[in-house]
């Protein structure tokens, strides 16, 4: 069986910044940025311009993935999108992906299996995952992994939704997946969910029970609520639940690959929350030189998080081959994994 080995590393950030004060300033929302840099430590986010999508952000990232990867984009065997701000309803982004590549055009068109990922801030790791397990499999030699959002166009801007919307911004990361038959790549991983706290944090535009799904005017307008319309979550209880779940499933593949926290030179936490992130690396005794941050700059970017600040390492020379790395996300659903990787 081969290994599978993260062989190339990408991302992409749309060009505009929203700083905490422009929150204030240009959306009228009654917030200062002591408060949102005190409890979450983001200093400012992205947000994309009308007319782009989550696929749209994959693009560059992808194509950076690939050529880090040494490969070419017929080379890839499969696509994993991971988003909760996918383009539409349905189909997923993944094929949306596929055709910006390029990849169903002209006589080298590859029609690979695309594949979309409904996991949330667990949707890189989820998507890792399968990715692994593909190429273990033997099913594909080079498996891309993107994890893409545009939150900027489903945040509720204004007072009213400040407890959510200042915490998102918009990007994509991507690492391209390959087999190899050196001894090294994703080792142990661990994912897990607890459907209970499914309401907790969540955006629940439509509700497919009723009949019609979304409510409509006299005259067929469908009309939605802004408690529908946007996310909703209870804070507190996502941050109780992020620190255990997270602490646990690193726990998990540690204790799988006969490991303790010392041996792990690189930390990548999701990006929910700067103050989740410091509790955990307290709690472990994790030193400031093993972790990577970017929710500083960049807010939530929920599957993005992870796979941007792996291609940020790469790209600052601080992630080199060798290493060994820890990945651990958790979100909505409640949602988890965590991953350790000889890179
Ligand atoms: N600016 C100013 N005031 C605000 C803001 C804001 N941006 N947001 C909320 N407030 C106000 C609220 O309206 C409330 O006012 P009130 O007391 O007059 O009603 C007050 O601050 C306290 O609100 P809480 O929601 O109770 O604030 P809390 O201390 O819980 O902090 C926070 C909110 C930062 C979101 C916190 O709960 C948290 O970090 N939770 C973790 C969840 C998380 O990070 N989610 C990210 C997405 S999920 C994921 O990726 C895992």
């Amino acid at each position: 069986m081969p290994n599978a080995f993260i062989s190339g590393t990408g991302y992409y950030v749309p060009p505009r910044v929203v700083t905490n004060d422009d929150l204030r300033t240009q959306y009228g929302i009654d917030t200062t940025s002591e408060w949102i840099v005190q409890r979450t430590g983001i200093e400012s986010r992205r947000y994309a311009e009308e007319g782009v999508g989550s696929a749209d952000l994959a693009v560059p990232a992808a194509q950076m993935a690939v050529k880090n990867a040494g490969i070419a984009l017929t080379d890839l065997d499969m696509i994993v999108f991971a988003t909760l701000s996918p383009e539409h309803c349905f189909p997923g982004s993944g094929v949306y992906l596929q055709q910006k590549l390029g990849l169903c055009d002209g006589p080298n068109a590859k029609f690979v299996p695309a594949l979309d990922v409904r996991n949330q801030c667990s949707g890189f790791l989820y998507g890792l995952g399968t990715a692994t397990s593909m190429v273990k499999s033997g099913a594909a030699k080079h498996v891309l992994v993107v994890g893409a959002e545009t939150h900027s166009a489903a945040l509720d801007l204004s007072t009213r939704g400040r407890a959510v919307s200042s915490l998102f911004g918009d990007g994509a990361g991507a690492v391209v997946v390959s087999a190899t038959d050196v001894d090294r790549g994703i080792r142990s991983w661990k994912l897990g969910a607890d459907g209970r706290f499914a309401d907790t944090l969540s955006q629940r535009i439509w509700d497919i029970r009723k009949r019609p799904f979304i409510p409509q005017s006299a005259e067929g307008v469908g009309q939605v609520q802004p408690e529908l319309m946007f996310a909703q979550m209870d804070g507190k209880l996502v941050f109780k639940n992020a620190v255990m779940r997270m602490m646990e499933v690193l726990m998990e593949v540690c204790v799988a690959e006969g490991i303790n926290g010392t041996d792990i030179d690189m930390f990548f936490f999701h990006q929910a929350n700067l103050r989740i992130n410091q509790y955990l690396q307290q709690h472990l005794g994790i030193p400031d030189e093993k972790v990577v941050h970017n929710i500083q700059r960049y807010g939530n970017t929920t599957a993005a998080t992870i796979p941007i600040l792996m291609a940020e390492a790469v790209e600052q020379g601080r992630l080199k081959r060798g290493m060994k790395c820890a990945a651990i996300a958790f979100g909505s659903g409640f949602t988890w994994g965590a991953a350790i990787i000889d890179w």
